[in-house]
């Protein structure tokens, strides 16, 4: 008989996590005013609000925490981590940042200024925040089959390149400080780039005399669906696949705490001198000085075992294997979400679930809520509410999609975790037609309003 599946890994410690009653977590979800972020962590079973910061590390990177050097300046865990990023990305500069949207700040003071532009695949929130923050405008240029959840393609994260270049056209080199290629696309559903696009988009930027960043966050996994899906690659290992990745990028910004499977970390790497020279200076008043930015000695140690162990095939096997399992199991379901199944999440699609509710009461909130009271289980909105409002007319901004993401984080959620949420979805499924009303706002912030807004059901 062929042996099943199992884990690279054995787990040597364990954190308890407990269940509520649904009178509890009505109680609880109550006075969060509706908003999953406002939640206390040990009123939640299982936390699927990100996959960032939330996975476990491994002896390894645990072990390196204690040879983690403190100097202020000149740290040896300073140099180890960047002979890992040299290694890794190929990038001859980097500066530590305490996470992926201080890279954002640090690298975009140095390069963005109002009325810019930034061509993008699904700019992340942050990226968009700090790029709206500077009244620069983030033009998304994603594909349009990423708008079809149904659509089942290896690459619905890529860029259009024909929407891409009549940007590039339309706008003079000095107005476009750089085009951002999110690899995994997290806002379309953790859906990969291929290689040819990362290469098209290359091409592109140097023709029109672009750089071309890459936001970096799933990095590996997008190696592993180029690895997986893509013609002249199986043979390939992750770490070749990333350095080919890297080799058409000019910069990169990357929130380590995803593929890098640390707590906390970030940073931004560069091969321009001078552009270092002047981000530096942005990184010592923003973060702390250029060789810890904002990270401890011990956590770039985590780091650049992190970056290392996870840029390995087996790693990225089993955890890309998890959230499959997740997807199949809704296929069994009927349940519709983005599909294929993604890199670090399944994108439940909320319109399709719950058809009752209108757009404008916030369909992907409103599932949110109902798995959290079904099951303890809390995911994210991926919809209007994240979309913002319009910065011009300040109307809200009703995006293509309203997702609710189940993001898993790495090794931490046994399969047994993934049978409870995938009932759980089902239960709501069933009982669909009977869910009417949403959700209205009674608070939001101007800007980035999904982490504090406070709503009241219709
Ligand atoms: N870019 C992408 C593609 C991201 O997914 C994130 C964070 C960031 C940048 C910002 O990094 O959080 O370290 O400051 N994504 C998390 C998520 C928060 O849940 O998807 P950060």
């Amino acid at each position: 008989m062929k042996l099943p599946y199992a884990e690279p890994y054995r787990i040597k410690m364990t954190e308890a996590i407990r269940t509520s009653t649904r009178e509890e977590r009505e109680e609880w979800i109550r006075q969060a005013r509706y908003n999953l972020f406002k939640l206390r962590s040990e009123q939640v079973f299982i936390d699927l609000l990100t996959d960032s910061g939330t996975g476990s590390m491994s002896d390894r990177q645990w072990g390196a925490m204690m040879t983690g050097d403190e100097s202020y300046a000149g740290a040896s865990s300073y140099y180890r981590l960047r002979e890992t990023v040299r290694r890794i990305f190929g990038f001859e500069y980097f500066l530590p940042t305490h996470q992926g949207r201080a890279a954002e700040n640090v690298l975009f003071t140095a390069l963005v200024k109002a009325g810019d532009i930034i061509p993008g695949n699904s700019h992340f929130d942050t990226t968009k925040g700090h790029i709206e923050y500077r009244r620069a405008v983030a033009l998304d240029c994603t594909v349009d089959q990423a708008a079809d959840t149904q659509l089942e393609l290896p690459f619905k994260g890529n860029i259009d390149c024909a929407k891409l270049e009549r940007a590039l056209e339309a706008h003079p080199a000095e107005k476009i400080p750089f085009v951002c290629l999110t690899v995994t696309n997290n806002t379309a559903g953790g859906q990969p780039v291929s290689m040819e696009n990362i290469r098209q988009t290359s091409l592109l930027c140097r023709r029109y005399g672009v750089p071309l960043l890459l936001d970096s966050a799933r990095f590996a996994e997008n190696a592993y669906f180029i690895k997986t899906r893509e013609e002249g690659y199986a043979d390939r290992s992750i770490k070749e696949i990333v350095r080919e990745m890297y080799s058409y990028a000019d910069l990169m910004t990357i929130s380590a705490k995803k593929d890098g499977v640390v707590n906390m970390g970030g940073f931004t790497a560069m091969r321009d001198k001078e552009l270092f020279d002047r981000a530096s200076v942005f990184n010592i008043m923003f973060e702390g000085y250029v060789t810890y930015g904002g990270m401890s000695g011990r956590d770039m140690e985590a780091l650049a075992v992190g970056l290392d162990e996870n840029t390995e095939f087996e790693q990225l096997d089993a955890r890309i294997r998890q959230v499959a399992l997740l997807g199949r199991l809704l296929d069994q379901y009927g349940i519709p979400y983005q599909r294929p199944a993604g890199g670090h999440a399944i994108f439940v699609d909320a319109r399709r679930v719950l058809p009752n509710v209108p757009r404008e009461e916030f369909p992907a909130q409103t599932l949110g809520v109902e798995l959290y009271l079904e099951a303890g289980i809390r995911g994210v909105e991926i919809g209007a509410i994240l979309a913002d409002r319009d910065p011009e007319t300040r109307l809200n901004r009703y995006p293509k999609l309203e997702l609710l993401r189940l993001a898993i984080p790495r090794r931490t959620y046994t399969d047994n975790h993934i049978a409870v949420i995938a009932a759980a979805c089902k239960n709501i499924y069933d009982r669909r037609e009977s869910i009417v009303r949403g959700y209205k706002i009674t608070y939001e912030a101007p800007i980035m309003r999904h982490f504090t807004v406070e709503l009241e059901k219709l």
